[in-house]
């Protein structure tokens, strides 16, 4: 039985339970305060966040960095993690371009995510895209209808989906901000939520 984050990290460093662990450099397992009541579960990590062992930190990480800023908070208040905690990419083509987890991939990791999350016991999750929030929320999850929502949720009191950064840098046009100030939003309301939620059901420290 795994009684604590170190432990199941130390676990999931050997995982070869998928085929990503062939390419990864780092297995990606997540940071941040493990006692916030708020946990934000990405999608995967891309080429620097397999470089460096960290979650977002490329340019995807970069914007979600500035949203969480622009929300009143700073990284270190929440713990941010991902569906799958290794690379995945496309190397047919010489250089590796990321792509979305397959199904199998997913449900690998869950070994690692659901017991995470039980650890860290969250008020609410926010899933950041739709891969984590078909994961962790419901298999037919449309992101952009069901953004910033509230569902119940096994593994929280309360789960909510925002836009994937990644998607939001694909939407920018000059003039249009591609839904950050969507993401922003999501991310205050998470945050209020988890907040008002630990504050009122809380029991004792
Ligand atoms: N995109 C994600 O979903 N997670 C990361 O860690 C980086 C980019």
């Amino acid at each position: 039985m795994i009684e604590t984050l170190d432990e199941l990290r130390e676990r999931a460093f050997c995982c070869i339970d998928c085929d990503l662990c062939e390419t990864r450099t780092n297995v990606v397992f997540g940071e941040g305060d493990p006692r916030s009541p708020l946990v934000l579960v990405g999608e995967g990590p891309g080429e620097e966040e397999d470089k460096s062992g960290r979650p977002f930190v490329g340019r995807a990480g970069k914007l979600l960095d500035k949203a969480i800023l622009e929300a009143g908070l700073t990284r270190e208040q929440v713990y941010i993690c991902n569906t799958v905690k290794c690379r995945a990419a496309d190397w047919s083509t010489g250089k590796p371009q990321n792509r979305a987890p397959l199904p199998a991939e997913v449900e690998a990791c869950r070994q690692w995510l659901i017991p995470q999350l039980g650890l860290i016991q969250p008020w609410v999750i926010l899933c950041i895209g739709a891969p984590s929030a078909k994961n962790l929320i419901k298999k037919d999850f449309k992101i952009t209808q069901e953004r910033g929502k509230y569902f119940r949720c096994d593994f929280s009191k309360v789960a909510m989906a925002a836009l994937h950064p990644s998607y939001i840098i694909r939407q920018q046009r000059p003039g249009n901000d591609g839904g950050f100030s969507l993401l922003v939003d999501d991310i205050k309301l998470a945050w209020e939520t988890a907040c008002k939620l630990r504050d009122e059901q809380g029991g004792p420290e």
